[in-house]
């Protein structure tokens, strides 16, 4: 950490233990519902952080390419619409920063270019935005850093509270895809509200394509997103002393050109019986019954713009990648 950095958590933030209930509380109720289906932010332990890096590194998996083509190739013009034809200075957040690769092209930029803004990494991982806070000081000399530990919109009000400057939100890499087309209208909404006329939203949408291309990114030859999803019930054997046999389910994962949905599922192998043996709980599954695991939602360039207009915002700019398999939109709070 350097002076010009600070680190902020969410007063009373969720402590290891809350954190430990919510997951037994949301896995529990989860495999007694039916059908069946587990929570894909849980995905996310070291382990699956680490298969979610490896994932970006596979050959199928087209989205961060995409995404880092216009971020790479289109810094100026990217910095340029976000700073909004003034000198003022803003504050640039980042929803789910990770390791912010992506984002750096434009905070390098934005500095080099002398422009006074400080930057607002938001993630749940107090990991996450420690190891951003090394990374990024060594890196991006200069840097005024704020990193905000927690939920996102408990950490968007921290940050309105913390300076009245205009705002540009970050959301990145397709995670607004782990959103169906209505849930994800029902956060633009709130984001909305937690901003002020004038402030942005820079948000990454995955778009249609051919449906052979986006099954393949989540059906990759190597198995790491087949890993990844079955990383979860190693997670709950070792977090709830549970006996799930990985072998016993098979990842299954589908693509409706219709819908947009890419949806992840594992299915039983057998009628078994998994104990969560820490809750004293048995969970019974039957040859061939699934568990949803995850959508992947992609969508038409025009459902993104029903979107904003929808929430409040105003469709400004759509950057894309040479294939337009990806747009970054660029959204002005109404
Ligand atoms: C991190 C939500 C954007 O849905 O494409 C990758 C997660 N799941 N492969 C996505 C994921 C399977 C990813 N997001």
């Amino acid at each position: 950490m350097n002076i010009e950095t600070l680190i902020i958590s969410a007063n009373g933030t969720t402590t290891k233990q809350q954190a430990a209930q919510q997951f037994a509380e949301d896995i529990v109720q989860g495999l007694s519902a039916n059908p069946k289906r587990l929570d894909s932010k849980y995905f996310y332990d070291t382990t699956g952080d680490g298969l979610f890096q490896d994932i970006m590194n596979c050959p199928e998996y087209y989205l961060t390419n995409c995404e880092l083509e216009i971020f790479s190739g289109q810094t100026d013009a990217l910095a340029n619409l976000m700073m909004a034809d003034n000198d003022e200075p803003f504050d640039l957040i980042e929803l789910g920063a990770g390791d912010a690769m992506k984002s750096s092209y434009l905070l390098k930029y934005l500095i080099n270019k002398g422009v006074d803004f400080t930057y607002l990494p938001i993630d749940i991982s107090s990991h996450v935005i420690g190891l951003l806070d090394d990374e990024l000081s060594k890196n991006i000399p200069g840097l005024k850093f704020v990193g905000l530990n927690g939920e996102y919109f408990q950490m968007l009000k921290k940050a309105a509270a913390i300076s009245g400057r205009r705002k540009v939100v970050l959301f990145l890499g397709s995670n607004i895809g782990n959103m169906a087309v209505e849930q994800a209208e029902s956060f633009c909404r709130e984001l909305r509200n937690h901003l002020s006329p004038g402030d942005m939203a820079l948000i990454g949408f995955d778009l249609k394509k051919n449906p052979k291309t986006i099954l393949d990114a989540y059906n990759d030859k190597a198995g790491i997103t087949r890993n990844f999803n079955l990383n979860l019930l190693t997670r709950i054997n070792r977090e709830l002393d549970a006996d799930f046999v990985t072998a016993q389910f098979e990842h299954y994962p589908v693509y409706d050109p219709e819908s947009g949905a890419c949806k992840s599922y594992l299915i039983s192998q057998a009628d078994q019986q998994v104990h969560l043996r820490s809750l004293n709980r048995t969970v019974n599954f039957q040859q061939n019954e699934y568990i949803f695991m995850e959508i992947s939602q992609k969508f038409t360039l025009q459902q993104t713009k029903d979107i904003a207009i929808n929430t409040g915002f105003i469709p400004a700019n759509y950057m894309f990648d040479a294939k337009n398999w990806f747009t970054d939109a660029i959204w002005v709070a109404k």
